[in-house]
C-alpha cells in the first residue's frame, strides 16, 4: 500500500494546504495533516520539522508544505537532514525538481499560487518519476553536504 504524504502548514499557507486536501481526497490519496488547523499565527519551522521527519523516518512518502510564500517554510525543509524541497509555483520547476533533483518536498505560498493551480503542481510532484541516471551522483554529492 503506497504511503500517506506528509502535508504541513502556517497560518499563510492554511487556507491552501485545506484546498489540497480536498483534492487529495477526491484522488483517494492517504495523507497526515501535520497542522496547522487554524489561520492563528504560527511559526513555520515548527510545522515544517514533524512534516520533514515523517518523510525522512519512512512513515510518509513525500511532504506538500505551505506558508504565504512558499519560501521560507522551505528553508525549513531543507534545513532537515534528507529533505530536498522545492519552492514551486510553475510547472517545469516543478515537473524537473522530481525528474532531475528527486524531490520529496513540494513547497507552495497561500499568498501566491491558487488552489487550482497548487492542485496541478501537487499532481504533477506526485506523478513525476525521478530520472536517475548522471543525475545520481549530484543527488549524492547534494546530500553529502549534509555529512561536512
Ligand atoms: C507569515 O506571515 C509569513 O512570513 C510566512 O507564511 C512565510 O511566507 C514565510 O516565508
Amino acid at each position: 500500500m503506497a504511503k500517506p504524504i506528509a502535508l504541513a502548514a502556517d497560518h499563510g499557507g492554511f487556507e491552501l494546504k485545506e484546498a489540497v486536501k480536498a483534492h487529495l481526497d477526491e484522488l483517494g490519496l492517504e495523507y497526515i495533516d501535520f497542522g496547522t488547523h487554524s489561520t492563528a499565527s504560527v511559526d513555520y519551522p515548527d510545522m515544517a520539522l514533524p512534516a520533514c521527519d515523517a518523510v525522512v523516518s519512512g512513515q510518509c512518502d513525500k511532504a506538500l508544505l505551505f506558508c504565504g510564500t512558499g519560501v521560507g517554510i522551505s528553508m525549513a525543509a531543507n534545513k532537515v537532514k534528507g529533505i530536498r524541497a522545492c519552492c514551486c509555483s510553475d510547472s517545469f520547476s516543478c515537473e524537473y525538481t522530481r525528474r532531475h533533483n528527486d524531490a520529496n518536498a513540494l513547497c507552495m505560498g497561500g499568498r501566491v499560487v491558487g488552489p487550482g493551480l497548487a492542485c496541478q503542481l501537487v499532481d504533477l510532484f506526485l506523478n513525476t518519476p525521478f530520472e536517475g541516471g548522471r543525475h545520481e551522483k549530484r543527488i549524492a554529492k547534494l546530500m553529502a553536504i549534509e555529512n561536512r
